[in-house]
């Protein structure tokens, strides 16, 4: 595995740029450490969070001609976390390697072992790094001269901001090459009862996944947060079709981090994160606004979810027609 997480000082840099913002608004990959990580996978199980099972099941149904229409490559999957969802494509696929980028080293560690436990002709590569901030896959001996196939599950682009969405689409293009096929994994709009329930779980497990954040920022960065003084709310903002996640101060307190202090009043949000969601034309408009074009797609019958192909689309431009 190789370790690219980024330095103390860079996170503490992003963390204090993000409470000096208003709204006050914390990165939300620091969300997975370790015990993140964790709790992120415990609300993938919950009954309220279809996603994961909807995703689940549509890769296992359409793996046979997903892997038709990926053809032959490396396989890199940005964000792999536990990497529970890659196997039907891994089995359907057979790539000559597959890499796994993720921000939670211990965990990725775990899941790239097990993986190539279970599919032990495959050689898995596990990479810890910010994939948003990653210019380039590191010079690597089973990279060279292969196509790179990319998949992005979980619909983890809604947890980027439109422009960031874009730049995070163009930088995967960077990433993979002119001859790179993207498969991308997209949730839709639906009802806000359901969307606000799916991100605050009767078990609480979505609010301990937030609450965790500070824990973090008080052992790493030496943050004097008080957890429990925050409650946690998801809420749906149909103008910008997102859930928008926060912790909300119960009182007037100050906080300090890295040596500086922040004051909240009683009442005021720290957004953890954001989970935009996309009809497939919204979609496919953002996708081409960064150099994507749609090449095929595979949506649930109930229409929550897409997982869309894409390819650079200067390939399938007709002769002559200028691509910008
Ligand atoms: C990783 N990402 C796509 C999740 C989501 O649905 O936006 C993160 C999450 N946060 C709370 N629940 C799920």
């Amino acid at each position: 595995m190789l370790d690219l997480h980024p330095a103390p000082a860079d996170m503490a840099r992003l963390v204090i740029e993000g409470l000096n913002r208003t709204p006050k608004q914390l990165p939300a990959w620091f969300l997975y450490d370790n015990e993140g990580s964790r709790l992120f996978d415990a609300i993938c199980e919950q009954p309220e969070y279809g996603l994961t099972r909807t995703e689940t099941a549509l890769l296992k149904r359409h793996a046979p001609a997903i892997a038709t229409a990926l053809g032959e490559g490396v396989l890199v999957e940005f964000g792999a976390g536990s990497a529970r969802k890659v196997s039907p494509l891994l089995e359907a696929l057979a790539p000559p390697a597959y890499v796994a980028l993720d921000i939670s080293a211990e965990h990725l560690q775990q899941a790239c072992r097990n993986l190539q436990q279970r599919h032990p002709t495959i050689p898995v590569l596990g990479i810890c790094c910010d994939y948003s901030l990653l210019e380039q896959l590191p010079e690597l001996p089973l990279l060279a001269g292969q196509r790179r196939l990319g998949f992005y599950p979980g619909s983890s682009l809604g947890n980027f901001d439109h422009d960031e969405a874009v730049t995070l689409l163009a930088q995967f293009a960077r990433l993979l090459g002119s001859n790179g096929l993207l498969l991308i994994g997209i949730d839709q709009p639906r009802s806000v009862a359901a969307l606000e329930a799916a991100y605050n779980d009767r078990a609480g497990h979505s609010a301990a996944f937030a609450r965790n954040l500070l824990v973090r920022l008080n052992r790493e960065l030496a943050g004097s947060f008080d957890p429990g003084s925050f409650r946690y709310e998801a809420h749906w903002q149909a103008r910008d079709s997102r859930i928008a996640m926060a912790l909300v101060s119960a009182r007037d307190q100050q906080v300090s981090l890295a040596g500086t202090s922040w004051q909240f009043t009683a009442g005021e949000a720290l957004i953890t994160e954001y989970s935009h969601k996309y009809s497939p034309e919204a979609f496919t408009a953002l996708a081409a606004a960064a150099g994507w074009h749609s090449l095929e797609r595979w949506s649930a019958d109930d229409g929550s979810f897409s997982l869309h192909l894409l390819q650079p689309a200067t390939v399938g431009a007709a002769p002559g027609r200028l691509s910008i």
